[in-house]
């Protein structure tokens, strides 16, 4: 009966969303960087799906939402597969042109200095920065698949290059986790290039 109801509830969003537009799905939307892309895509006329860990308290989010009803706002956690694959299941069918895999933590910065490392930080960075991505591109893949721009992005970081003199020390995990996001992103390049 559940399943029902989502695909139904799948079928109407399908036939509801407007052919004409291009879509983007932003993660960690109500704040930072991913609240500015909200803001410049919507002003661009571009349909917005703004993903949030907590809507209820993303209020900047939810007061340009409220303004154009073309940003819509959705509940995700990249680090929590069932979320993810939910969201999928409720957007199954409606082409996404632009992932934007720009949800991302720093980290305990006291945790990731040689002395103080801390095993579980770490695991919540690398979990966030690097498997996130991954999963929303392996649960979105058929969705950008379908679109007319077929891009997958995501947010790196300066601090994960590896060449050149001005590597520094300390910042283990942040640092880690942009660099496999780095070459996730290469792997994911070739996975789809069909
Ligand atoms: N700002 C910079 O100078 C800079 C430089 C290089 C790269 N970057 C990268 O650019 C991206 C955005 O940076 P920012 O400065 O705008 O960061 P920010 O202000 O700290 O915002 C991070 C966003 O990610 C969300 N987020 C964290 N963990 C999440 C999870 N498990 N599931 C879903 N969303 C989650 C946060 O949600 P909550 O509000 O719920 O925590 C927040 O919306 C990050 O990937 C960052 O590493 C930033």
């Amino acid at each position: 009966m559940k399943t029902c109801t989502r695909t139904l509830f799948s079928l109407l969003l399908i036939w509801a969303w407007p052919c004409h537009a291009a879509t983007v799905l932003i993660t960690g939307a109500n704040r930072g960087l991913g609240l500015e892309f909200v803001r410049q895509y919507a002003a661009r006329d571009w349909i917005v799906i703004a993903i949030t860990r907590a809507p209820e308290t993303s209020q900047e989010l939810n007061a340009l939402s409220a303004a154009n009803t073309d940003i819509k706002v959705e509940r995700l956690d990249v680090t929590d597969m069932a979320s993810i694959k939910a969201l999928a299941l409720k957007y199954k069918g409606v082409p996404i042109d632009i992932l934007i895999n720009n949800a991302g933590v720093l980290g305990d910065l006291s945790t990731q200095r040689l002395e103080s490392l801390e095993r579980n930080d770490f695991q919540r960075v690398m979990m966030t920065n690097a498997f996130g991505p991954l999963a929303m591109a392996e649960a979105f893949r058929e969705h950008v698949r379908s679109s007319e721009q077929k891009k997958i992005v995501a947010i790196s970081s300066g601090n994960s290059i590896v060449s050149g003199n001005s590597v520094a020390g300390g910042l283990y995990a942040y640092r880690s986790s942009k660099a496999a996001l780095n070459i996730l992103m290469r792997g994911l390049a070739t996975d789809l290039a069909e």
